[in-house]
């Protein structure tokens, strides 16, 4: 053993509240402590005087680039971005999802963040995602409209522009509505999607007349029009809130969800609020890493692992024993993911404890520096395979406001139900509760009680859009992947703060450990013979997986200037831009 350390004794949190507890007195002079409150950012930072964009999607790309040059700022150009992607990308988010914000404003330098999260509607009722015998229903789980919750993307696209944009929201929208009129080629990626899913499409008639418009999925170079949805984000854009969770929209939609056995109401939609939070803040290598906090589960995964490590010195080991510890910490934060979280206005969270430099001290003991812990000594629920769904982009304007923005309908083409006479496909974001406790959703994840469905409360999500911000450099990062977004922003902030541009940021191959199932996945070629070897020989079970994730990122060299974009080269529609 090369770092010989006792094998502890792996006896539940008990050790690790003691080793908390014991040391509570020096936690608020810890330099290392992560902060969940007061975000004062870096102070005004002089803008670069240009702007860049990385999305999924050209043309999403392109109407943000447009909003920009008409006046808009970063937020005006993310509402511009995201409406885009709801009409050319809505297997992936749109406006009948939701959305998590990291912003950082410019003029003061204060960092937010702005949870559009999906709520359950007040009716929920678990049996409704059980058979009659008792075990996981699916089907109501993942598809039609009891699989949707209420929608926050219209108020969230509605908050940003209101508090934090520039110009009118229809100005903002125009781009979208222009598209969703007259048309674009659809992407291999989305005709894909619709021909997977091609079979539940086909159950809900207004879904078949957006996705299967002559009784097929699209066809690569016809053009696609979505004209139900150009007149709803018109009447967004018209009408603020009230364009869609109250009047004609509104209405179609509960007559919609009802018809088809939902149990959504009027007042569901009425009482939709965006909530602003505190962002999660954990410093890293000299780093102020700004990230999401619940309900994401992400920020708090990402801290809890950078906690860890921060207390090895990484530089000083070979590559198999590094990933060896960044495999050990990501094991450890999986399982407190599962145990602990949920909506913060509905569930008490030790959130204090879980970002605790000294809880992280804890976790470090329970790591063998030469021997993989299997996730079955670690007590605790448990998993997955890597979903591929939602969407993420980042912005930086030319006064130096930044938007890192994930986006979900969460599994592809969400509940696959459109709600008549409006485009608005719904999500399928109620599978991120955990609907039966201890069985995993879509993504493999096992949920507690923290996470159970009651009315009004936001399901659990991965989506960690993050702000990384160095001494020289800031970067936006943040991608899909449903559980696999946590440690894909994880390995793009070791890029960052390596050195690496966007391209090499976005496109640098991936590996992945949730707790269970208790593997390790990787993408061909990121780790050499030797260090494969190496990993097997600690007692790692490694699985190969074809590409995973979808980053788009962008850079700002604060010494130059200069700044640098990136869309994720696995994909083909992404693109990042500077302008
Ligand atoms: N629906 C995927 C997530 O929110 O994590």
């Amino acid at each position: 053993m090369r770092f010989p350390l006792k094998w502890p004794a792996l006896n539940g949190r008990v050790l690790l509240l003691g080793l908390l507890l014991a040391s509570s007195a020096a936690y608020a002079d810890d330099p290392r402590t992560t902060q969940t409150a007061g975000h004062k950012g870096p102070t005004a930072l002089r803008g670069p005087g240009r702007a860049a964009i990385a999305s999924a999607n050209f043309h999403a790309t392109e109407a943000g680039l447009e909003v920009l040059s008409k006046g808009g700022n970063a937020f005006d150009a993310a509402v511009a971005v995201a409406s885009t992607l709801s009409v050319v990308e809505p297997e992936s988010s749109g406006i009948g999802g939701g959305f998590m914000a990291v912003i950082h404003r410019a003029w003061d330098g204060k960092q937010f963040f702005i949870d559009a999260r999906e709520t359950a509607p007040a009716a929920v009722n678990v049996k409704d995602y059980l058979n009659k015998d008792g075990t996981p229903n699916r089907d109501t789980a993942l598809n039609g409209p009891l699989s949707a919750g209420i929608p926050g993307e219209p108020a969230g696209l509605v908050w940003l522009s209101k508090h934090y944009g520039k110009l009118p929201l229809k100005d903002a929208l125009a781009p979208a509505v222009r598209i969703a009129r007259d048309g674009f080629e659809p992407d291999s990626r989305l005709i894909n999607a619709i021909t997977e899913r091609q079979k539940d499409i086909g159950r809900w008639p207004a879904s078949v007349t957006k996705f299967l418009p002559d009784g097929k999925p699209p066809v690569a170079g016809a053009v696609w029009r979505d004209p139900d949805q150009a007149r709803t984000l018109e009447l967004l854009g018209e009408k603020g809130l009230d364009g869609f969770y109250r009047g004609e929209v509104a209405q179609k939609l509960v007559s919609s969800v009802r018809a088809a056995g939902g149990n959504w109401t009027a007042k569901d939609l009425e009482s939709y609020q965006v909530k602003e939070r505190e962002p999660i803040t954990v410093n890293y290598r000299g780093y102020r890493i700004v990230t999401a906090p619940p309900p994401s589960s992400g920020g708090v995964a990402v801290a809890e692992i950078l906690n860890i490590l921060s207390g090895f010195d990484l530089s000083k080991m070979d590559t198999a024993h590094r990933m060896h510890l960044v495999i050990e910490a990501m094991r450890r934060a999986f399982r407190d993911h599962n145990d602990y979280l949920g909506d913060p206005d509905f569930v008490k969270m030790p959130l204090d404890m879980l970002l605790s430099p000294y809880y992280a001290d804890g976790l470090r003991q329970t790591i063998l520096m030469d021997k993989a812990t299997p996730s079955s000594m670690l007590p605790s629920s448990a998993g997955a395979e890597p979903g591929m769904h939602t969407t993420h982009f980042s912005i930086i304007d030319g006064e130096g406001n930044i938007a890192s923005i994930t986006l979900t309908v969460n599994y592809t083409l969400g509940s696959t139900f459109v709600a008549q006479g409006t485009g608005v496909l719904l999500n399928d974001e109620m599978d991120d509760f955990a609907l039966v406790p201890n069985k995993p959703n879509v993504y493999g994840l096992l949920g507690s009680k923290a996470n159970a469905p009651e009315p009004g409360k936001r399901m659990l999500s991965s989506m960690t859009p993050s702000i990384v911000f160095g001494a020289d450099r800031i970067g936006v990062i943040g991608s899909p992947g449903g559980s696999t977004i946590i440690t894909q922003v994880l390995e793009g902030i070791f890029a960052f703060i390596d050195g690496k541009n966007a391209l090499g940021i976005a496109g640098q191959k991936r590996f992945h450990h949730q707790f269970m199932p208790d593997r390790v996945d990787m993408e061909d070629g990121v780790f050499d013979k030797a260090t494969a070897d190496e990993l097997t020989r600690m007692g790692h079970a490694l699985k190969q997986r074809e590409p995973w994730g979808y980053m788009n990122v962008v850079t700002w060299d604060l010494k130059s200037g200069t700044l640098d974009a990136a869309s994720d080269p696995r994909r083909p529609s992404g693109l990042g831009k500077v302008q």
